[in-house]
């Protein structure tokens, strides 16, 4: 049995064993709020898209799904996460679609302008310096193109008193921001026309911006 210390580091980081289970839960358990953020903006045609802590990789599958003209990367910090996200994805890969590696949000093996769209699901709350994080994001994104962030909690979020949701949020590294917060991030990082969306029943959040 896992150590609480290991679990708790396993939605920051996933390894092992444990890891992988973790991850092949998160990919059903995220897929209804991955479905809600992503039919808030616009999946291009063709192009490029980045899944960014892409974990079990369902984010991506569902990303080459509905975009079978364009080519959808993935990365993610934690080889565990890029072996389950390149094993859910093996045939998109086989194919050319899909490519994913292990890299850090903080340095993108990415030349700037490269996406047309840019998405990170329940996964920016993790990031070691969100602000220097959220530029190094819209270096990579296209002149017009559009980064989303989507999360199934968020600070002051309805649903659950505060003090819990700070509390467990904190236990498990998370550092939960509020909508205005999200708004913040987004657009002192340079991105313009940002939108953010609740789903206060549920204690969603979707953050998207523009980069001009
Ligand atoms: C809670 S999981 C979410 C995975 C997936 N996006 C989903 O919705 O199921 C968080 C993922 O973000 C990755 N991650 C955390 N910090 C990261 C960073 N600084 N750079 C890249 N990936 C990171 C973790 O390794 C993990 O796979």
């Amino acid at each position: 049995m896992p150590t609480k210390t290991k679990l708790v580091d396993q939605f920051s980081k996933p390894a092992g064993l444990t890891g992988r289970i973790m991850l092949w839960r998160m990919n059903w358990h995220h897929s209804r709020l991955t479905d809600w953020g992503l039919s808030h903006v616009a999946i291009p045609a063709a192009g490029a898209i980045l899944d960014i802590g892409c974990g079990g990789g369902r984010t991506i599958s569902k990303l080459a799904a509905a975009a079978p003209q364009c080519k959808v990367f993935g990365v993610d910090y934690a080889e565990t996460s890029v072996a389950a996200s390149s094993k859910f994805n093996a045939r998109t890969i086989r194919s050319g679609q899909v490519s994913i590696q292990q890299a850090s949000v903080s340095q993108l093996p990415f030349a700037e302008n490269t996406f047309d769209l840019v998405t990170a699901v329940e996964t920016h709350f993790f990031w070691p310096n969100l602000t220097g994080d959220i530029r190094e994001v819209l270096r990579v994104v296209k002149p017009g193109g559009t980064v989303i962030l989507i999360a199934e909690m968020y600070r002051g979020m309805p649903v659950i008193p505060a003090e819990r949701v700070e509390r467990a949020a904190g236990a498990i590294g998370m550092n939960l921001l509020t909508a205005d917060e999200h708004r913040a991030v987004l657009a002192d990082a340079g991105f313009r026309n940002v939108q953010i969306i609740e789903k206060r029943d549920k204690g969603w959040i979707c953050a998207f911006g523009t980069k001009l």
